[in-house]
């Protein structure tokens, strides 16, 4: 539970917020790099923490991250004209390379001008399929991150985004939340069952236990959460490491995410699966993973979860029943969602575009839930008090998310040895 006060300080990341300086403080996906434009393209408009921004390749292939707003007098960059090395506003020609280096200013007539000035943009990276932006003060942005699946080629790749018309941390609350799988993903793992998807076969088990013990333990990036569920003579402890702010490592191993805010009220949802072995970001490997899960582009599309579909008709809301569909579930199923996907932003979504924490009612299935209140309230309160913010100086790379079978006496600990505890388990602690 958290009162109202802490649930603003946590949830809101737009400019001049505490948690949104905090999240400014990081290297964070703003876009997958298969929907950047093409070298030389026409330049594409993005929402990133409730401020716009126009993203763009210019002829060399060099991605660039503008402010919307034209440093001169504010038209949208949006409007622009792509001119092979830069941008150039349509109002009055002022033209812009993607470092921000000012190209021509035609209605000014010294030539030195544009030397004296600075475009407004950002500093981008290209790593693991998608475009990384620092957002935060100038000259202060941390190590760029190094993520296992930044070493994986397109071939061994998988990249998706789902839009969820939600605040963020309703997303990672379903990421850190192994006891509604049995439950809400019950006919979707039913279907795993002789699937021969990795997912299928990794995750199949856990539809016999609704109840797994769970524990929870801060560490240097976030914190790092179990769910135990017998398993023969022992248990089958599945680890996830949250990192703050915004990422997650899936137990499974080889699947990461960040929920990255668009705004208060929606976020994008970022996936990524890995495999150095395996060429699954190929034909038919790709389309079938995310064809299982719900990621494929025509289901997301049908819940209005794609950027061009989230405000249309199509998008799950209390008007329209979230686009459940009651027919397949009096047939049988569940939930009446086609997959993981949908099930979960239904929940995500229908509990409330900014969720209120007031209400609810916290039990042990819910260790992490808390835990991560905790970890983003610590994020936005350093940011806030102008103290150091946590994890900002973790190294990333270590955290993993893993699963395996321990033994009765065993401690789960021992299967993330390189794990930096900075406190005690929270065995008991709800809330
Ligand atoms: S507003 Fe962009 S050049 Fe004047
Ligand atoms: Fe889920």
């Amino acid at each position: 539970m958290l009162n109202q006060q802490d649930n603003e300080l946590m949830c809101r990341t737009g400019a001049g917020t505490p948690m949104g300086a905090a999240m400014r403080r990081f290297w964070l996906p703003v876009a997958q790099l298969a929907d950047l434009p093409e070298p030389g393209g026409e330049p594409k408009a993005l929402e990133v923490l409730g401020e716009k921004f126009i993203a763009w390749r210019d002829d060399k292939g060099r991605p660039g991250l503008y402010a919307e707003h034209c440093l001169h007098r504010g038209a949208s960059m949006q409007l622009a004209r792509a001119e092979g090395d830069g941008l150039r506003c349509i109002y009055h020609g002022w033209k812009f390379a993607v470092d921000g280096q000012v190209l021509e200013t035609p209605n000014v007539a010294d030539p030195k001008f544009k030397e004296r000035i600075r475009g407004r943009t950002y500093p981008v990276r290209e790593a693991g399929g998608l475009l990384w932006a620092y957002l935060g003060p100038k000259g202060q942005e941390p190590a760029f991150p190094k993520w296992p699946f930044m070493e994986q080629d397109d071939a061994h790749r998988i990249n998706a985004v789902a839009v969820a018309n939600c605040n963020y941390v309703q997303v990672v609350e379903g990421l850190v939340d192994s006891s509604h799988l049995t439950v809400l993903h019950a006919s979707g793992l039913a279907k795993t069952n002789g699937v021969d998807l990795d997912f299928a076969k990794k995750t199949t088990h856990m539809q016999f236990d609704a109840s797994p013990a769970i524990e929870a333990d801060e560490t240097d990036f976030g914190f790092h959460y179990v769910a135990m569920r017998p398993s023969g003579v022992g248990r089958m402890a599945r680890i996830a490491s949250f990192i703050a702010p915004c990422f997650v490592a899936n137990p499974n191993g080889d699947l990461w995410f960040a929920v990255v805010p668009v705004n208060d009220e929606r976020c994008n949802f970022y996936h990524v699966w890995w495999n150095p072995e395996k060429a699954i970001g190929v034909e038919p490997l790709r389309g079938q993973q995310l064809a299982f899960v719900g990621l494929d582009e025509p289901t997301l599309a049908k819940y209005g979860m794609t950027a061009a579909t989230c405000d249309s008709e199509a998008a799950m809301d209390w008007r329209n029943g979230y686009r459940q569909d009651r027919a397949q579930q009096r047939a049988g199923h569940f939930t009446g969602f086609d997959s993981f996907t949908q099930e979960d932003a239904a929940c995500s979504v229908s509990s409330g575009a900014l969720r209120d924490r007031s209400q609810e009612m916290l039990s042990t299935a819910d260790i992490a839930i808390s835990r991560l209140y905790r970890s983003l309230l610590a994020c936005a309160r350093a940011a806030r008090d102008g103290q150091a913010i946590p994890a900002l100086d973790a190294e990333v790379g270590r955290a993993v998310g893993t699963f395996g079978e321990i033994g009765p006496d065993q401690d789960w600990r021992t299967l993330v040895p390189h794990h930096k505890i900075v406190s005690g388990p929270a065995r008991q602690q709800v809330n």
